[in-house]
């Protein structure tokens, strides 16, 4: 079990927990606001951005290629951008903060 938090772009906080699956599905799951996950989590559409802050980023080991590919095309992206359908839950989530990208 991982507690997963999610910082909205309004700047509302959401805690959830979550045990297996992808970050995408649980927020989507919990409609947390900012994450649509309308790709379905196939890496192709970056409506799932966060940004990971630095000292968590171990938490959720490396982007794929693919997935660093798809994040260069995005205006919002910087050095803590992920997309969240890429990291699956587990244990070594627990106490994440994932701040919501900003999106057109
Ligand atoms: S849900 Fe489409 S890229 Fe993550």
């Amino acid at each position: 079990m991982a507690k997963i938090t999610f910082i909205t772009t309004d700047n509302k906080t959401i805690t959830l927990e979550g045990t297996s699956g992808s970050v995408m599905q649980l927020a989507v799951d919990n409609s947390v606001p900012g994450i649509d996950g309308d790709c379905g989590g196939v890496c192709s559409c970056a409506t799932c951005h966060v940004h990971v802050a630095p000292e968590h980023q171990t938490k959720t080991g490396e982007a794929t290629e693919i997935e660093t590919d798809m994040l260069e095309l995005n205006d919002y992206a910087n050095e803590q951008s992920r997309l969240c359908c890429q990291i699956e839950i587990s244990d070594a989530l627990d106490g994440i903060v994932l701040q919501v990208a900003e999106s057109d």
